[in-house]
């Protein structure tokens, strides 16, 4: 792709900015920083021809390039593999001003994230997205992380990267199923925030899970840019802090922070642990915000039709938006006991209309189950 970039502004735990478009070595070797003279390229074997890009681009640029190739997916995400690419940096000579460059998905970005995080207390990174999550999720915002035994993500850091480099032509790469469940999170930032990506999908569905369409491109400039500003606000997470228990909290955008991110997350993760992670983090996103809409329509705060209208814009994109109705009592049980509840009260983000974020904090035990019992239609309208 050679058009002239975009480029959106991150501030609030380190200022740099998202590129997308141009073309990826022109984009990258601007971001070089001069001060590297050595560049670890962390990646997995399925973007081994971009990370080769990549490579070339830093040799250009006179800078040692040393390649390590992890594990695709969340088997990258251990601390066995942190240790490994520790050894690699460490062999290398890496110093306090060399650089470190992701390039992959949201597994690798994360885990490239908190190399360079931990590495001698914090050195430079850079990351390229390959998947359309990373490219509006993962790779953007400077949360880095492992998973351990007791759950996902639980060992990591806030670590900004320098610059994040997207360039959507290689998404032509990427299986058409990342593309479509990297579409749940491109929704959530549309019903959250951006309400013309919900009417840009709902007018071309076609264009949206063709990854080489001029409307994915808009798609992801305009998630990108509910990212930036939502983590520019509240880098930390720190928002929505102090509500009263069994209360919505109708907080206005600002004060409910970062969480609002989470739309539909809180069943989702709770599924992706009754999955054993052999469910797509996308899919049970789109399961989550239709529960989280069912949420809202049940306490008022949400009309029928944006009830109805959640499940339309999901499945015309072919995501999933039921779930086996068996598996309740574990979910709940699974949402209670996840390590990131406050102080183990329920937490939900909830419209409060479309593009306004509440929290609802422990709802009555029969809403939920109402909720979830709605996850059964089958007609997606
Ligand atoms: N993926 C949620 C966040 O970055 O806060």
């Amino acid at each position: 792709m050679a058009s002239e970039p975009t480029r959106i502004r991150v501030t609030g735990g380190g200022d740099y900015d998202v590129i997308i478009g141009g073309s990826l070595e022109g984009q990258l070797i601007a971001v070089l920083p001069s001060s590297a003279a050595r560049v670890v390229i962390v990646h997995t074997e399925s973007v081994a021809p971009i990370a080769r890009q990549v490579v070339e681009v830093v040799a250009v640029a006179g800078k040692v390039p040393t390649v390590i190739e992890i594990p695709d997916g969340e088997a990258a995400k251990t601390v066995l593999v942190a240790a490994a690419c520790w050894d690699k940096l460490g062999a290398a000579g890496f110093t306090r001003s060399d650089l470190v460059i992701g390039v992959g998905g949201g597994a690798t970005t994360d885990l490239a994230g908190f190399v360079a995080a931990t590495w001698l207390r914090g050195v430079a990174l850079v990351q390229v997205p390959t998947t359309l999550l990373a490219m509006v999720d993962a790779a953007v915002g400077g949360k880095t992380g492992i998973n351990i035994g007791a759950g996902k993500n639980l060992v990591g850091s806030f670590h900004s990267p320098v610059a994040v480099v997207i360039d959507p032509s290689v998404l032509a790469t990427v299986p058409v199923v990342d593309h479509v469940t990297g579409l749940a999170e491109v929704v959530k930032a549309g019903l959250i925030r951006d309400p013309v990506i919900c009417d840009l999908i709902e007018a071309d569905p076609a264009a949206a899970v063709d990854p080489a369409s001029e409307l994915t491109v808009e798609l992801i400039t305009r998630s990108v840019r509910v990212k930036a500003e939502v983590v520019s606000d509240d880098f930390r997470e720190a928002g929505g802090l102090g509500e009263a228990a069994g209360s919505v909290a109708a907080m206005g955008r600002s004060s409910v922070g970062r969480e609002m991110l989470n739309y539909g997350h809180t069943l989702a993760h709770a599924i992706e642990r009754a999955e054993g992670y052999r469910i797509r983090h996308g899919s049970a996103v789109s399961i989550g915000m239709v529960f989280a809409a069912e949420l809202a329509g049940l306490t008022g705060h949400l009309g029928e039709a944006e009830v109805v209208r959640h499940r339309r814009l999901l499945t015309s994109l072919g995501l999933p938006v039921e779930y086996r109705q068996d598996r309740w009592p574990e979910l709940l049980e699974s949402m209670r006991l996840d390590k990131k509840t406050r102080a183990h009260t329920l937490r939900f983000v909830i419209l409060d209309g479309i593009g306004r974020p509440v929290i609802l904090t422990d709802p009555p035990a029969e809403i939920l189950e109402t909720a979830f019992r709605r996850l059964v239609l089958t007609t997606g309208a």
